[in-house]
């Protein structure tokens, strides 16, 4: 059965999900909801917005995820990210990293239920795209399934269109970002709960969801699933009529490099501009070379030469492993 596409979500990555990655998914899947980065509203309303807000048009629907506690600061941040044509507003309530908690936002928010309706009103009067929350079920020794209902029912009232929730708690202190996603065990049993205490409601689950068979066990539940790590490791599962065939990757990355010659990115070197889809052609005949190719060659090329030479070497590749039968 294929999947319903359109209530998938690419999750909110730091360092990964920037408008390059965005759009190379975007031209893997044209219907799953994209999210940016984390960004710090402070730095939306004093920076620079083209370089942190600027996006391709064929992005959409694209949600800009904000992080921050101070109700009229998200609410301009917001307001600066309607006018740029961002889809809807997110709220970081789920963020474990120190340097988040010492701003007092991402998960630690979840101990103030009732400043964060304040920050989502603030948000849903200032613009006119739907607001949404990202959260975990908990902060690790402080969650309960009655903390998450009253911080639903907190961000409901105050406007919230949605709300995705990571299903394992958040360890503050102790554990670094990356232990984080994978040491608390997920429960997705109290997100299923969650959306049997509201129904009419949108609940999205988040969290360690990695193959088809479990997005659709998930979507029996809940009404969306968001999906992080796995568009990072293996891109092409999220291409419809999978699996993606060596072709359709290599179009896919023609089309990077035609995006990168269009954009700003022409003078990047193909190894950082491609930093994010270095496991395009992954589990296919060619996977390391090609990763090799790019970050190694890749420093010296620029994007549209590297795509050019890596072409030439992943069709010999293929052709060479049809002539002798076998699979990398
Ligand atoms: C490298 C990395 C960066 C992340 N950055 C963010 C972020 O900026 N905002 C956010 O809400 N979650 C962030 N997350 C958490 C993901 O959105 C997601 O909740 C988590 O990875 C669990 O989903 P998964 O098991 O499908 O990866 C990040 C995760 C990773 C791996």
């Amino acid at each position: 059965m294929e999947i319903p596409w359109e209530k998938i979500s690419i999750a909110p990555m730091m360092d990964i999900t920037d408008r390059r990655f965005r759009y190379f998914m975007r031209l893997i899947n044209p219907r799953v909801r994209l999210y940016t980065e984390m960004i710090v509203s402070h730095a939306i309303v004093r920076g620079d917005r083209n370089r942190l807000l600027k996006f391709d048009a064929a992005e959409h629907p694209v949600v800009l995820q904000l992080g921050g506690d101070d109700p009229a600061v998200v609410a301009e941040a917001a307001k600066i990210g309607a006018d740029f044509g961002y889809d809807a507003i997110d709220l970081n309530c789920g963020c474990p990293s120190d340097r988040v908690e010492s701003g007092n936002f991402g998960v630690c928010l979840m101990r103030m239920p009732e400043r964060v309706a304040e920050i989502v009103a603030a948000v849903h009067a200032a613009v006119k795209i739907p607001v949404s929350v990202k959260c975990r079920i908990g902060i690790t020794g402080e969650e309960s399934e009655a903390g998450l209902i009253r911080f639903a029912e907190n961000v409901f009232a105050a406007g919230a269109r949605w709300l995705t929730v990571h299903a394992r708690t958040a360890t503050l202190g102790g554990l670094s970002p990356k232990q984080n996603r994978e040491i608390p065990p997920l429960n997705y049993e109290m997100v299923y709960r969650l959306k049997e205490k509201f129904p009419d409601r949108e609940i999205e689950i988040n969290g360690g969801i990695k193959t088809r068979a479990q997005i659709l066990a998930h979507l029996g539940k809940v009404d969306r699933v968001m999906i992080g790590r796995l568009a990072h490791e293996d891109p092409f599962f999220f291409a419809p009529g999978f699996p993606a065939d060596i072709n359709t990757r290599l179009h896919v990355l023609d089309r990077m490099g035609a995006y990168a010659s269009q954009h700003e990115h022409a003078d990047v070197g193909a190894a950082r501009f491609f930093s994010n889809m270095l496991n395009t052609f992954h589990a296919l005949p060619g996977a390391r070379l090609a990763r090799r190719f790019i970050s190694e060659e890749g420093r010296q090329l620029r994007p549209e030469a590297a795509v050019s030479a890596l072409k030439e070497k992943m069709v010999a590749m293929a052709e060479m492993t049809d002539a002798a039968g076998q699979t990398d």
